[in-house]
């Protein structure tokens, strides 16, 4: 069984944008800058915010974080938004989800000037990736699974594809993403019927459900790659798990991510890939 390291494979990807920004440095080049906005104090997003902040920083580039209370309305995070779109230091940032549920999700994605989308999550580079649109900018986390993939070489042309979880920023777009090269796809939800039987159909499972040892052995055909795009508090250790039973899936699955260590630095990595985008955009 091959570990897909998205780990290994982001430090990689990292270390080239830091040496990047070093050349910037020595031309005496204004900086790359990311923004990130965190509303509330939840555990997670706390944690993802600092992994995200920690790697700005490792590789270089400027970046602050803009910590809201709780309490703050749709409008107060409007008026934040309005002024990251206009301010020329900035060149992309990105919003922590989920929202508290008073947030209008929708108006503030909305309100994020699709050109400074380093989650790619707007209306407006959502529908330029249905629409094969390359000027747009591309959700982090599709962008960073297919990068692991392509890294070890597995072929999405001619595979089949189940991915659990429909969300729009993991199921959705990275059905078209993979679409695109040539993959068939079928994506599951809470009330498919018969997801084991589905997702035993894969070359390539993708479970984004978010529900801890979801994915038991008998959810695998023989020699598939399992991609778990999971991030979960496991419920006693309190430990970061995916989606994956790893004990059932045993001599299973020929490739698989693990959690941590798969697809979470892969998507920072790909954040961090769209900023150096837009910057150099905006640099043109
Ligand atoms: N590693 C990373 O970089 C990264 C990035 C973002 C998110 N995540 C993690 O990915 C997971 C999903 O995140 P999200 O924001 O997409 O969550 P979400 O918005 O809650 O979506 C979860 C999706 O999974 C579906 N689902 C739930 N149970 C299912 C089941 N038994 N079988 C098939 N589908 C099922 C839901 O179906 P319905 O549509 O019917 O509700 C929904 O479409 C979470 O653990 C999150 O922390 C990881």
């Amino acid at each position: 069984m091959v570990i897909l390291d998205g780990k290994k494979v982001s430090e990689s990807i990292l270390y080239e944008i830091s040496l990047r920004i070093q050349e910037l440095k020595g031309e005496g080049k204004r900086l790359p800058r990311l923004d990130m906005i965190l509303v509330g104090n939840d555990y997670g997003s706390i944690k993802y915010v600092e992994m995200k902040r920690k790697t700005v920083r490792q590789v270089g580039m400027l970046g602050e974080v803009h910590h809201l209370d709780e309490s703050i309305e749709t409008e107060g995070l409007l008026d934040l938004t309005e002024s990251l779109n206009n301010n020329p230091e900035v060149d992309g940032y990105m919003i922590q989800l989920p929202l508290p549920s008073h947030i209008n999700k929708h108006t503030v994605l909305e309100s994020i000037d699709p050109k400074k989308d380093i989650d790619g999550l707007s209306p407006s580079n959502l529908g330029k990736l249905f629409q094969k649109d390359r000027t747009g900018i591309p959700p982090a986390t599709p962008v960073g699974i297919i990068k692991l993939l392509e890294e070890y070489n597995i072929k999405l042309l001619g595979r089949r594809v189940v991915i659990l979880g429909a969300s729009s920023i993991i199921g959705k777009p990275l059905a078209a993403m993979m679409l695109e090269k040539s993959a068939t796809v079928t994506i599951c939800n809470s009330n498919t019927l018969n997801t084991q039987d589905i997702a035993r159909t894969a070359d390539i499972l993708v479970s984004a459900t978010g529900k801890p040892e979801l994915i038991k052995g008998s959810f695998l055909k023989l020699g598939c790659v399992v991609v778990d795009v999971g991030s979960n508090k496991h419920s006693e250790t309190g430990k970061l798990v995916g989606d994956v039973d790893w004990e059932s899936i045993q001599g299973i699955p020929s490739h698989i991510t693990p959690v941590p260590g798969g697809v979470g630095p892969m998507t920072i990595a790909s954040l961090i890939l769209n900023l150096m985008h837009c910057y150099e955009n905006r640099n043109r």
